[in-house]
């Protein structure tokens, strides 16, 4: 079966306090947004990627890779959950992977066991357990230093990774539906449990990060360079 993805690359990287957004920034002899694509698009079930930039891009012009075949672009929105509901409307797929343009080191074998969850009922996540301990603050806190309420055992403490994979129709009315009730989701899977559908979780490897702040360039440099794909 083949797939379509849909990569958000419509921010603007305040984190990254670059001199432009992250997505454009060099990676291993790439901007980040081609390797990023060519990560996927090189995976042997995904033959088409529905990408969603900003209005204001200038950058994407001068690649190569924007005049690719395969290749949809689309505009984003304000959130990033309002560019993903752009990229799923401009899709016809029953099922549609979501993948971060900031994340160019996920491994193709992660991606295949995210995608075995299309034979299943219900979508899903790539994920990783915790391995800080974890705290939870104290609630009604004003002071600036919090204090903490208790720990949560972290074997129940999964970070959310992309790409997640939904029937796109479900994941369209369950991202509509948050924006109606004003809750704000920073990813695909926080939709769908607003509106009571199941998330699989599917242990994915912990060197998908996501690029954010300055220093994980480097470190996504190095994880490109350890990675036999
Ligand atoms: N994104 C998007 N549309 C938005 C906001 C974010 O398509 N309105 C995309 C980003 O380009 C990125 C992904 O969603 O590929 C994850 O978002 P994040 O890491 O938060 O990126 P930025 O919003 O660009 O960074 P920051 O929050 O630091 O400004
Ligand atoms: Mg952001």
């Amino acid at each position: 079966e083949q797939f379509t993805a849909v990569v958000p690359a419509a921010g603007v990287g305040s984190r990254m306090a670059a001199d432009k957004p992250k997505q454009y920034l060099e990676l291993a002899g790439y901007t980040v947004l081609e390797s990023t694509l060519l990560r996927l698009i090189s995976h042997n079930n995904i033959n088409k990627i529905v990408l969603v930039i900003s209005p204001e891009d200038d950058y994407l012009q001068e690649l190569p890779i924007s005049k690719a075949s395969w290749l949809q672009v689309v505009m984003g929105g304000k959130e990033r959950s309002d560019s993903v509901l752009n990229g799923l409307q401009a899709c016809d797929d029953n099922w549609v992977l979501v993948h971060d343009a900031a994340r160019p080191c996920v491994r193709h074998d992660d991606i295949s066991a995210l995608l075995a969850l299309a034979g299943t009922g219900s979508g899903g996540i790539l994920a990783k357990q915790a391995t800080d301990t974890i705290k939870l603050a104290q609630k009604s806190n004003q002071n600036a230093c919090k204090i903490v309420d208790r720990s949560i055992s972290r074997e129940h403490i999964w970070q959310a990774l992309t790409p997640q994979l939904f029937p796109r129709k479900e994941l369209i009315a369950a991202l509509q539906w948050c924006v109606q009730k004003n809750i704000a989701v920073t990813d695909e899977a926080s939709a769908i449990e607003q509106t009571g559908g199941t998330v699989q979780l599917v242990a994915g490897a912990h060197d998908n990060i996501k690029i954010t702040h300055p220093g994980d360039l480097a470190l996504a440099q190095f994880f490109l360079e350890q990675q036999q794909i």
